[in-house]
C-alpha cells in the first residue's frame, strides 16, 4: 500500500528542513511521495491536499512556534476549519534545557489539529537537542514505524469504506 505525505516545516534556523529532507530520501526509495512545504508559504487550505500530512517543527520564544509557522498556527486557531478527514504525524524539535515548554512547538499544533477533528497517527517524536543526537538520524529510524502505522490505517478505512458502500 501506498500513500503521499505532504510535509509542513516550522524552522528557524533549518534543523526541521534537514529533517524533512531526510525523510523524503527514505520514502522516495520506498515509493511513497513525499511533498515537502514551508509553513510560511501555507494556509489552512493546505489540508485539502491529498495524502497524509507530516508537522515538522521546532519551538522557540517561551514554547512558541517558529516564525515562519506562526501565521499558519495563528489562522488554524481562528479559521477552525473542520479537519476531520485529515490523518497526521508529528516530529517535534526541541531541548529539554527548556523544561517547561519541551517541544511545544509541535505539541501546539497537535493540539489545534486534534481539536478541529484531525486524527494523529502514532505518538509525536519529541527530539532533544541536548542529548546529542541528530534528529535527522532519529527520524529516519523512527519514520519506518510511523510509515507501517499509516499503512495499517489506510488499510482499515479500506476495509470500513467498503463496509458502507
Ligand atoms: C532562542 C531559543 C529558544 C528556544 N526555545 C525552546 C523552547 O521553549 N522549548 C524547546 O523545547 N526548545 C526550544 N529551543 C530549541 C529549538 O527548538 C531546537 O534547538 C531545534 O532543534 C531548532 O530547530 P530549527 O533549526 O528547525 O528551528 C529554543 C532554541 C532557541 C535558540
Amino acid at each position: 500500500m501506498s500513500f503521499k505525505l505532504n510535509i509542513l516545516v516550522g524552522t528557524m534556523t533549518g534543523i526541521a528542513q534537514l529533517v524533512a529532507q531526510e525523510i523524503e530520501l527514505r520514502l522516495d526509495a520506498e515509493g511513497i511521495g513525499v511533498n515537502t512545504m514551508e509553513m510560511d508559504e501555507l494556509d489552512p487550505m493546505v489540508f485539502d491536499r491529498e495524502g497524509i500530512f507530516m508537522i515538522c517543527t521546532s519551538t522557540y520564544g517561551q514554547g512558541d512556534v517558529p516564525d515562519n509557522a506562526k501565521d499558519l498556527y495563528e489562522a488554524l486557531c481562528t479559521q477552525r476549519p473542520d479537519l476531520s478527514h485529515v490523518r497526521y504525524g508529528v516530529i517535534a524539535l526541541g531541548d529539554r534545557t527548556y523544561a517547561e515548554t519541551f517541544c511545544f512547538g509541535g505539541k501546539r499544533f497537535d493540539k489545534i489539529l486534534g481539536e478541529l477533528g484531525a486524527q494523529r497517527i502514532g505518538e509525536i517524536m519529541l527530539h532533544d537537542a541536548s542529548a546529542g543526537t541528530l534528529p535527522e538520524d532519529e527520524a529516519a529510524e523512527w519514520i519506518e514505524g510511523w510509515v507501517e502505522l499509516c499503512n495499517e490505517n489506510i488499510g482499515r478505512e479500506a476495509v470500513l469504506d467498503a463496509a458502507q458502500n
